[in-house]
């Protein structure tokens, strides 16, 4: 199995307002084609190991590499460029552009990228948003769809570069709960039928156990892992 992230003896301390030890020496490797999971009691550390691992942040001890490639080696052209082409971003809270059309918001990291031109890119784009089943959204302004609607949206954003990985931070956890299953099954349905790698964020266990591998986290410290 080809490893895309692996953490070797990450630690983390915040220092302000008094230091804090927030992660906790965590080796941990993600797999190709593996959907993980990443839980754990609130305050445990999930959204700060997500952000150390996705390159987001690099402000830690120890390693983490990408493909082999260790991101403080990185500079900043090249992680930004990294980002772009290699890795994908679902939030609990899209950050879509409100006044852009759901077709707009979905190619702009395409744009960004350059390797297509425009019309390949937005038939592209089409077919991300086919994919999650509103292709017959992609001229409307995002702020006019629904909450479920707009999550599709920013998974279809986070694959029209088709990365290698795909970073979801507690990406149900503004939804209802029907909405949320729909969101679910579909990042879901990304590893089973596309292969994609994907490692989440949440606290919901309805769906960490739906997942292919739980990865535990308390205080900092991972407790707990099942065998990718
Ligand atoms: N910028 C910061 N400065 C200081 N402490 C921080 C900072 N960001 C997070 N923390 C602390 O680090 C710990 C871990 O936070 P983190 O956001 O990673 O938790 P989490 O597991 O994602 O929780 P939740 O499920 O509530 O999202 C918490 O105790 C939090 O208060
Ligand atoms: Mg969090």
């Amino acid at each position: 199995m080809k490893k895309v992230i692996e953490a070797k003896h990450l630690n983390k301390y915040f220092y302000k307002p008094v230091e804090f030890h927030v992660l906790k020496d965590i080796d941990l490797s993600i797999y190709s084609g593996e959907f993980a999971a990443i839980v754990g009691p609130s305050g445990s550390g999930k959204s700060t190991l997500l952000y150390a691992l996705s390159s987001l942040d690099r402000e830690y001890e120890g390693e983490v590499l990408f493909n082999d490639v260790e991101l403080k080696t990185l500079t900043n052209q090249k992680l930004a460029y990294l980002r772009n082409r290699s890795i994908g971003f679902i939030f609990q809270f899209h950050y879509l552009l409100a006044d852009f059309t759901a077709l707009d918001n979905v190619m702009l990291p395409g744009l960004k990228l350059g390797e297509l031109p425009p019309e390949e890119l937005k038939e592209k784009a089409m077919q991300k948003l086919d994919l999650l089943g509103i292709a017959d959204q992609a001229m409307k302004k995002v702020n006019r769809l629904s909450g479920g609607q707009q999550q599709r949206v920013s998974i279809a954003r986070a694959l029209i570069n088709e990365p290698r990985i795909i970073f979801c931070d507690e990406p149900t956890g503004n939804l209802d709960s029907k909405n949320a299953m729909v969101v679910f099954d579909m990042l879901k349905n990304l590893t089973r039928e596309y292969d994609q790698t994907i490692l989440m964020v949440t606290h919901d266990d309805s769906f960490s156990s739906k997942t292919d591998r739980q990865i535990q986290l308390l205080d900092g410290k991972i407790i707990d892992r099942e065998t990718p």
